[in-house]
C-alpha cells in the first residue's frame, strides 16, 4: 500500500471511483437529484482539470489499483474530496490517506485543518478527531447538498 500524487492519466480511474462511491454509497444519504448533480461534478474531464489545477491531489494504491483519492488545499487549510472505492470500504484506506494528508499539511506548517464532510462520512471524520462546527449547505446548480463543517487542530 502506498500513497502518491495523482497524475493526469489517473483521471479516468479516479472519476469512476468517485462516481461509483457517490452512486452506491452516498445515495443512502442523498436523493436522486442531489446524486445526479454531484456526479456531474466528477466526470473524467472535471477530474483532469482538478488534477492539473490543484496539484495536491493524492491517491492510495494497493493491488496496483487506486483504492482511494483525496486532496489538500494548503493555503485554504482544507481537505477536499476524500473517497474510497465503494467495494473496499472499511479496509483502512481512508484513514491512511487522511493521515498522509495531515502529515503533508504539518510539513507545510499548517496547524489546523477544516473540511466539509458529507452526511455519509461524518462518523468517519469524528473517529479521526474532527469536530463539528455547524451544518452547511453546498448549493450546486440550484440543488442543495447538505454537509457538515468540521475542524481539527494538528
Ligand atoms: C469516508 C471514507 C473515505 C472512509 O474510508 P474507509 O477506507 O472506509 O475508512 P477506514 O477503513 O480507513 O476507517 C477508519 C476508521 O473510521 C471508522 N469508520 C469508517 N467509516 C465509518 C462510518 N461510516 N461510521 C463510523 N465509523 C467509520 C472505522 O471504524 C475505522 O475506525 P478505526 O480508526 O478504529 O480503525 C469512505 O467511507 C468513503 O469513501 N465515503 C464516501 C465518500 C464521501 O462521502 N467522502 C467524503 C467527501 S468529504
Amino acid at each position: 500500500m502506498r500513497v502518491r500524487k495523482a497524475r493526469i492519466d489517473d483521471s479516468k480511474e479516479i472519476s469512476k471511483l468517485m462516481v461509483d462511491t457517490i452512486k452506491y454509497l452516498n445515495s443512502k444519504d442523498y436523493n436522486k437529484k442531489q446524486i445526479k448533480v454531484w456526479i456531474s461534478k466528477n466526470t473524467v474531464a472535471r477530474t483532469k482539470e482538478k488534477i492539473g489545477k490543484r496539484k495536491n491531489m493524492f491517491v492510495i494504491i494497493d493491488d496496483n489499483k487506486i483504492m482511494g483519492v483525496g486532496a489538500i488545499d494548503i493555503s485554504g487549510k482544507k481537505i477536499t474530496g476524500l473517497y474510497v472505492r465503494y467495494n473496499r470500504q472499511g479496509g483502512g484506506y481512508g484513514k491512511k490517506l487522511l493521515k498522509y494528508l495531515e502529515n503533508y499539511a504539518r510539513k507545510k506548517t499548517v496547524n489546523g485543518l477544516k473540511l466539509y464532510s458529507t452526511i455519509t462520512s461524518f462518523d468517519f471524520y469524528k473517529s479521526q478527531g474532527y469536530k463539528k462546527i455547524r451544518k452547511v449547505s453546498h448549493v450546486v446548480e440550484g440543488i442543495d447538498l447538505p454537509c457538515v463543517l468540521m475542524t481539527k487542530k494538528l
